[in-house]
């Protein structure tokens, strides 16, 4: 299966109307809501938690892609996915446990990966991906949305996909932060299976468009 995923993120939404930022994300022919969970510990930034999510899950024609940027994720993943998270993602660097709390998602009945901010080493948690259905590279340091992309992090990409080759693992390779329609195609390249975007599905003239350029499609 070669076809890309591609996972819009509400963060570059209206906050103030959610359920139309969300229910438009079907219309434009996504796959997934990534929804960005921010605690203002792990990232300066603070964004919403599980009532949020919940709220989407009831309204969403999509499932959900829930990236976690929170210290301590094994304190939270069993409620996030009783709220309707379909991914579970978080930062093994801000977990005292990751592979249980990867044990943990998976048992529930959710998908789980690890995420690599660009100045944490893949080698350090590489060996976590057995127990990954996702790995999340962060293309921009995770805590914001709109940041231009760091080419440099599709070496993560690329020694990813390596790794899961050699260890004949069942890992796709997701890729978050600056992605749009003039650097999908070099992303897609490297290795990528899904492709997070904010600003540029939002903030495009044509949003739809956006997400089959961002699939490679015409
Ligand atoms: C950054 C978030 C991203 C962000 C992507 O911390 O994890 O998901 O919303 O936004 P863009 O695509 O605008 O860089
Ligand atoms: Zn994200």
């Amino acid at each position: 299966m070669n076809d890309i995923i591609v996972s819009p993120s509400i963060l570059a939404g209206d906050f103030a109307n959610m359920e139309k930022s969300v229910r438009a994300l079907g219309d434009w022919g996504a796959d997934y809501v990534h929804c960005d969970v921010m605690d203002g510990v792990y990232v300066k930034n603070l964004t919403f938690g599980m009532p949020m999510i919940a709220a989407i899950k009831k309204i969403s024609p999509l499932p959900l892609d829930v990236h976690l940027m929170i210290t301590e994720p094994e304190r939270y993943v069993a409620e996030f996915v009783r709220c309707g998270a379909d991914i579970v993602t978080f930062h093994p660097d801000a977990s005292k446990r990751p592979a249980e709390t990867l044990d943990e998602i998976r048992a529930l009945g959710a998908k789980a990966g690890i995420v690599i901010n660009p100045n944490v080493s893949f080698d350090e948690y590489k060996h976590l991906l057995v127990k990954c259905d996702v790995l999340l590279v962060m293309s921009v340091y995770a805590g914001l949305g709109g940041q231009k992309f760091i080419p440099e992090t599709l070496d993560t990409v690329r020694a990813a996909v390596k790794y899961i080759k050699e260890n004949a693992l069942d890992v796709i390779i997701e890729i978050d932060g600056g992605v749009g329609e003039s650097n999908a195609a070099i992303v897609r390249e490297a290795g990528v299976r899904m492709i997070v975007a904010g600003s540029a599905v939002y903030k495009s003239d044509d949003p739809a468009r956006t997400v089959r350029v961002l699939r490679g499609e015409r």
